[in-house]
């Protein structure tokens, strides 16, 4: 099999490595050579694993190249590399892809392209990097009514909040993005991992091939970790839990339930235990029931293994179609819960001005939204100011949101209200 590879950055050069590393073995197990003919990339590789490949920087030649049976894209964005994957495939190549962002958004007509020239799309790399979980879920639970997945799916985030819950008040989130920056853990412009948003591109996919739906970026309730205070590591140890920043998707009553946010996650809770700059996703199905899939989720040797195990399975001839044939008619597109009527488990975190009868005030005020407390810890922090810390029984988001809008009008709530929901 003869394959291009577009974007000699990290992972191209992982991929690389890996196909001439692991020449023999490979062609041991599919029973054929995967050969790079190409390396096309704005400029020209700079790294020695790609000395003695061809190389281009005209990256739509390879689409006319009929000797190329696989486009392999690796540059990113959703503009040059989205007219590569679709030239490439409008000329009958297979394409194999790590771009989330691009498979979140353009997915399902680029799917349908694939399936019109008969040709496959497949991104095993896109999501969480070298843990198989596009084949777990494709593949190995096909058939399985799955119910609901959770994963930590941002390695940067998950290092940010390991760093946070392990050493003491004083290092800030600031303090903590500087180092992740320092160690390369995270960029320069962190918006992309710390507000959400790279996870929600991941959540996104995952909850379509779990659910057999179309991508629904947009539907996805997102909110990212920067808000989060030394105070809410503090509080979550003594509760006994771990602050994680999980994507969560349900299908319950028929609805769907997708989003992103920084949880409460039980210390007895298996992802609990991952951290650092590990991902991890459980997914429960009704016969298997709870798989946890555990991993490095970036970098160019694990996100490598999995752009090569796309190509294994095209040489071997073993792919398996990225839309689902559920998606063509047998199943109907599910609704979306509204963000309001999703239920949840929530910590407060709520600084007091000591005063008598603030906590029965503040009991009464949840009690009235029939909001019960699961936990309760008060905690002094200066002469005549406490936290009051709490952890809720499951209630609705809008009712939560109703009670802390009624909260914070007390004169004797002095900041704003902490809100983090707890993981079930
Ligand atoms: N890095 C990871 O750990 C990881 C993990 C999972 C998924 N991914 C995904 O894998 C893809 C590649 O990521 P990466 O980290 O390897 O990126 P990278 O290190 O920035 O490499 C991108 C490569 O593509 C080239 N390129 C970018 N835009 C181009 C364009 N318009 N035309 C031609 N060449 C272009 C770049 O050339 P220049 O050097 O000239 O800019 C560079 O060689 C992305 O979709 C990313 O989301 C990455």
């Amino acid at each position: 099999m003869k394959i291009a590879i577009c974007g000699a950055g990290t992972v191209g050069r992982g991929v690389t490595e890996i196909l001439k590393g692991n020449q023999a073995l490979i062609a041991a197990r599919t029973g054929g050579s995967i050969e790079i003919v190409v390396v096309a990339s704005r400029s020209a590789p700079k790294d020695e694993v790609f000395e003695g490949l061809a190389y281009t920087a005209d990256i739509l030649s390879v689409c006319a190249r009929k000797e190329i049976d696989v486009v392999v894209e690796l540059m990113g964005g959703t503009t040059d590399a989205k007219t590569l994957i679709e030239t490439a495939l409008g000329a009958g190549k297979s394409v194999v892809t790590a771009n989330k962002a691009l498979i979140a958004e353009y997915g399902d007509a680029l799917f349908a392209l694939a399936a019109e020239h008969n040709v496959q799309l497949l991104y095993e790399a896109a999501v969480a990097g070298s843990i198989p979980i596009i084949k777990v879920i494709k593949e190995s639970l096909a058939g399985n009514r799955i119910s609901w997945l959770a994963g930590i799916i941002n390695g940067t985030a998950n290092f940010i909040l390991t760093e946070m819950a392990s050493t003491g008040p004083t290092r800030t989130f600031d303090a903590v993005l500087q180092e992740a920056q320092a160690l390369g853990y995270a960029e320069a412009d962190p918006t992309f991992d710390i507000e959400g948003i790279d996870a929600a591109h991941k959540l996104t996919i995952l909850s379509a091939l779990a659910f057999d739906q179309p991508l629904r970026l947009d539907q996805v309730q997102v909110e990212g970790i920067s808000s989060l205070d030394p105070a809410d590591f503090k509080f979550a140890r003594e509760l006994g839990y771990k602050i994680k920043h999980l994507g969560v998707a349900r299908c319950q009553d028929g609805h769907l339930e997708m989003a992103v946010h920084p949880c409460f996650v039980p210390k007895s809770a298996i992802l609990s235990q991952i951290d650092g700059v590990k991902n991890a996703v459980v997914v429960c199905g009704d016969a298997a029931g709870e798989i946890l899939c555990a991993g490095a989720g970036a970098g160019a040797g694990p996100t490598g293994s999995a752009v090569v195990s796309d190509l294994i399975d095209l040489a071997r001839g073993s792919a398996v179609a990225s839309r689902s044939k559920a998606r063509d008619g047998v199943m109907a597109s599910l609704p979306v819960r509204p963000a309001a009527e999703v239920a949840s488990g929530y910590y407060l975190r709520i600084k007091v001005e000591d005063q008598p009868g603030v906590m029965s005030a503040i009991t009464s005020i949840l009690a009235r939204r029939t909001i019960s407390l699961d936990k309760i810890l008060q905690e002094d922090i200066a002469p005549n100011r406490s936290f009051i810390a709490l952890v809720t029984d499951p209630i609705q988001h809008g009712v939560i949101m109703d009670a802390i809008t009624e909260l914070q009008s007390m004169a004797s709530v002095i900041a704003p209200v902490q809100s983090i929901r707890v993981f079930r």
